[in-house]
This record gives C-alpha cells, sequence and structure tokens, in this order.
C-alpha cells in the first residue's frame, strides 16, 4: 500500500492502495465515483473511460501510481457545473439503450470536442471505434455529438 494525491474532478483527494491498483477501482471503491463502468478489464471496451490531463485513458488499464498528481475528470465532474453540452445532446438523442456503456462514450466524446470541436463524421467515427455498445445505439451516439458540436442543433 502506499499514499497518493489525485486531483478529481477539480478536488483533491488522498488514497492509500497499492501502486498497481487500476484507477477505475480507486474511483468505483474508493472514492465510490461509480459513474465510472467496468467492461472488460482489459482496455478493449471503452466502458471506464475517463480523462486524465484531458486526454481519453481506459482507467481499468492505468495503474493509480501512473496518474497521481495529475488532473482526472469523470462522468460526474463532467456535469458538475450543469449539464454538459453532450449530456444535453445525449438527452436529445435520446441515445441510450442499457445505458452501460454511455459515460464511457459521453466521455471519449468529450475528449474529441476538446480537441476538434466541429469534427467530420469520419473524425467521429475514428475517435469513438474504440467504444463498445453491445445495444448498438452508434448512430445515435454519433448525431448526438454532431448535435454538441453544432451547439443543440443538427
Ligand atoms: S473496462 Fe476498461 S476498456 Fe473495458
Ligand atoms: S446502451 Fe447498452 S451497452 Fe451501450
Amino acid at each position: 500500500m502506499a499514499d497518493f494525491s489525485l486531483q478529481v474532478n477539480g478536488s483533491e483527494r488522498k488514497v492509500n492502495v497499492s501502486p498497481e491498483t487500476p484507477l477505475l477501482w480507486v474511483l468505483r471503491d474508493t472514492l465510490q465515483l461509480t459513474g465510472t463502468k467496468f467492461g472488460c478489464g482489459a482496455g478493449l471496451c471503452g466502458a471506464c473511460t475517463v480523462h486524465v490531463e484531458g486526454a481519453a485513458v481506459r482507467s481499468c488499464s492505468t495503474p493509480v501510481s501512473q496518474v497521481a498528481g495529475k488532473s482526472i475528470l469523470t462522468i460526474e465532474g463532467l456535469g458538475a457545473k450543469g449539464p454538459h453540452p453532450l449530456q444535453q445532446a445525449w438527452i436529445a438523442e435520446d441515445v441510450p439503450q442499457c445505458g452501460y456503456c454511455q459515460s464511457g462514450q459521453i466521455m471519449q466524446a468529450a475528449a474529441l470536442l476538446a480537441k476538434t470541436p466541429s469534427p467530420s463524421e469520419a473524425q467521429i467515427v475514428e475517435a469513438m471505434t474504440g467504444n463498445i455498445c453491445r445495444c448498438g445505439t452508434y448512430d445515435r451516439i454519433r448525431k448526438a455529438i454532431q448535435r454538441a458540436a453544432n451547439g443543440g442543433a443538427r
């Protein structure tokens, strides 16, 4: 066990965990931030996506020791000051089915829009290709990202 200080959703959080503990479990089990989901545990599905220093990362495959002192944003922090444009677009397009993959999808999309505010359809498809949805909501995800990029209109 070791002490780590993380910047999570704008607040400093101190945790005492094994250095190899995946960030996902620190978020979910230690910090009770359960919006980030466990899917495959192997970096293959995107359900666990959060931002580290603004980049989308798979928290299931990221040891906590790698993110000590870094800025981490989860789905809880994304909408902390009111719904993010993507969250509004997700509602407008009625995107989720079971919902399980959706926080990871939104975090992946948020990283895309932060870097590329008006992505082409090809850029959206490329950015989102590693985020799996067993319910097959891909078309609605793409439409919602386009809606958010266009300021709410499509
Ligand atoms: S749970 Fe992390 S990529 Fe699937
Ligand atoms: S909405 Fe069910 S897995 Fe994506």
